[in-house]
């Protein structure tokens, strides 16, 4: 495992549209591992592929509720969502701002795992605004593009 490089913004990259994973291969393997790590040395609850420099539909997220884990989703897909919520969001990816995003209260996400096995999360709160953000950087857009109020 290694640590990556965060891109941070205005880097282009961050608002390319990345591309779906077809074949979970060693790569994709070792970039999981090493997203996860380099999320938990920057002390964040998510990292999405583009943040890395790769441009596929990979995200990590660990909310830091034991009961839910390391979550690793590849392809993940919002398939519904419920209510609202606004909440305070920052971005590794955005030194020195954070801001008030409004939000679902409740998504269902599908995903496929490293086994490349589809499953499904439902999350509310915290892990509900993660899952939204982290797939919003798959599609080249940034927490603060939906902030309704500067907070930093
Ligand atoms: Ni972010």
């Amino acid at each position: 495992m290694a640590l990556r490089k965060i891109i941070k913004v205005p880097d282009d990259t961050l608002r390319k549209v990345c591309r779906p994973v077809d074949h979970i291969d060693s790569h994709i393997l070792t970039l999981l591992d090493d997203m996860a790590q380099t999320m938990y040395a920057n002390d964040g609850v998510g990292l999405a592929a583009p943040q890395v420099g790769i441009l596929r539909q990979i995200v990590v997220i660990d909310i830091g509720d034991e009961d839910v884990g390391l979550l690793e989703l590849i392809n993940p897909k919002i398939i519904s969502t419920e209510g609202e919520q606004i909440g305070q969001e920052g971005c590794l990816s955005v030194s020195d701002i954070r801001g008030d995003v409004k939000r679902p209260a409740r998504v269902v996400v599908q995903a496929y795992d490293r086994n490349g096995d589809l499953m499904e999360y439902t999350g509310e709160g915290l892990l509900a605004v993660a899952f939204c953000h982290e797939i919003d950087h798959l599609n080249g857009i940034i927490f603060t593009d939906k902030m309704e109020k500067n907070n930093a």
